[in-house]
């Protein structure tokens, strides 16, 4: 049976893994008054998880700060852990994780926790560049499509790796990886981080071509010449890595993650389908400009700060077209957010998806809601409505989770969301936060979660 879910408080500590838990957990949301206040962004999730992974390039300790508290960091402290790593949260700051790196580490990422989550897969590079061998079980995920990954395998092939799937494993070795240069077939951001922190080890020099640009991989980057690598290009399509050919020369540091720009996009949302006026504390307008620029497009007034974000939105929003691309293209996860918010704006927007083919599922739910929308391929038409009418709705991932419940501010009578606990593997407390704002909307409990049941 699930635990009472940990909302409002933050979560527990990483060394108690949460994703299991609260299966059955339920948002229920309402339409209320106009969002108002501040809220603050943590760390972002696809930035935390490969700061992680990079930690088993070297022995030492390390201390990573603005570390988000979502399930999805207690995951991957797991796989570090069956590594053979020590992993805590600071219990003064719970915001910061402390990872000691052992002198031998085991280079298994075992199925059992991989396929809670698609992350693991940036364990390959690291592990392959510090032992010359690594295992990690094919990773599972989120439920958009199919998520190969034919470019990391190609791509350490080319510095010099042995890489076979076999019995549902990526099984990697090579006594020693070698510089090489490296195009990648699309900008793919995890092909892109497991051949930085391969590279790192490499003998000579690697270029990586068509590089993804996410502010995540700049992160990554800082972090990795933190510890001593030597990346050039850094924030630009070409990489440059020149490696020792060991992982010896490198050492431990500590280092801040960037803000999460997908959780800010979740609050500008949320501002946009309800109206009023908030600071996001934290966020990067350089790293959302073409997501502002689209907002403001939509009638709101969106300011750039040195706190963050401030964004003011009318009571109803003007629909466009948009595009999700590579960055600095508009995120493919700000995608649900973008057609929750045409869902209900004036006019007709065509929102095109160019990353993740089947990642349109949530449409289907914001149907349920009363939404006008009709999906062809990549394209979704949405034809806004004066109002969504509340509903039971499931959330078949992380981002799809929020947008219903940025959704259900816009709806007619309550949206209960099950599923919910997809959410907790991105956000750290996105109901608390919409509450501090104003919002109406609460956890519950569905009916299977009840005692005797
Ligand atoms: N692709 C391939 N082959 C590969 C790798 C990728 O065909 O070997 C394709 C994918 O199928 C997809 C496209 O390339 O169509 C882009 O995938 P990418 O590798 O860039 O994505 P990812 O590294 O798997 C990360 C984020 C996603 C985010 C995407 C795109 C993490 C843990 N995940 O995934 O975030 O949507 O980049 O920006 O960093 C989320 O946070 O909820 C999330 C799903």
């Amino acid at each position: 049976m699930a635990t009472k879910p940990s909302h409002g408080s933050g979560h527990g500590p990483a060394s108690e893994p949460q994703a299991h838990e609260s299966v059955s957990e339920q948002i229920i949301v309402r339409s209320g008054s106009p969002l108002e206040g501040s809220v603050r962004v943590a760390g972002a999730k696809n930035s935390a998880l490969k700061l992680m992974a990079a930690t088993l390039l070297a022995e030492g300790a390390y201390r990573l700060s603005n570390m988000p508290r979502i399930v999805d960091v207690d995951l991957m402290a797991e796989l570090l852990r069956a590594v053979g790593c020590s992993v805590e949260r600071d219990p003064k700051d719970t915001s910061a994780l402390r990872i000691d790196v052992p002198a031998r580490i085991t280079p298994v990422a075992p199925y059992d926790i991989v396929e809670r989550f698609r992350a693991s897969v940036v364990l390959l590079g690291p592990m392959l560049a510090r032992c010359g061998e690594a295992t990690v079980a094919l990773p599972g995920g989120d439920d958009f499509g199919p998520r190969p990954v034919d470019m990391h395998v190609k791509g350490l092939a080319e510095l010099g790796a042995r890489v076979d799937v076999v019995h549902g494993n990526i099984e990697a070795s090579a006594p020693q990886l070698l510089g090489a240069r490296v195009v990648l077939e699309f900008p793919s951001v995890g092909a892109t981080e497991n051949l930085l922190m391969a590279a790192v080890a490499a003998k000579g020099r690697t270029v990586i071509d068509n590089a993804a640009r996410e502010p995540e991989i700049l992160d990554l980057c800082r972090f990795l010449q933190g510890m001593g690598a030597r990346v050039s290009g850094v924030g630009a399509s070409t990489l440059v890595i020149d490696g020792s050919g060991t992982t010896e020369l490198l050492q431990s540091t500590d280092h801040a993650v960037v803000p999460d720009r997908i959780v800010a996009a979740t609050y500008l949302a949320a501002l946009g389908v309800a109206s009023g006026e908030i600071l996001v504390e934290g966020a990067r307008y350089d790293h959302m400009e073409l997501l502002c620029a689209k907002l403001t497009e939509m009638g709101m007034i969106i300011i750039g700060e040195p706190e963050g974000i401030r964004a003011v939105a009318p009571r109803r929003l003007d629909s466009v077209d948009c595009s999700t691309l590579p960055y600095p293209g508009i995120a493919t996860d700000c995608k649900p957010f973008l057609v929750t918010m045409l869902a209900t704006a004036s006019g007709v927007g065509i929102v095109t998806e160019n990353l993740f083919p089947g990642r349109f599922r949530y449409v289907d739910e914001l149907r349920r809601m009363g939404a006008d929308i009709r999906t062809d391929a990549h394209h979704a038409v949405v034809r806004g409505v004066d109002r969504l009418s509340g509903a039971p709705v499931r959330a078949h991932d992380i981002r799809a989770g929020a947008a219903l419940a940025v959704a259900g501010l816009g709806a007619e009578g309550p949206t209960v969301i099950s599923d919910a606990h997809h959410v907790r593997r991105g956000y750290e407390n996105l109901v608390g936060d919409l509450a501090s704002l104003g919002a109406d909307i609460r956890i519950g409990q569905a009916d299977s979660d009840r005692p005797g049941e």
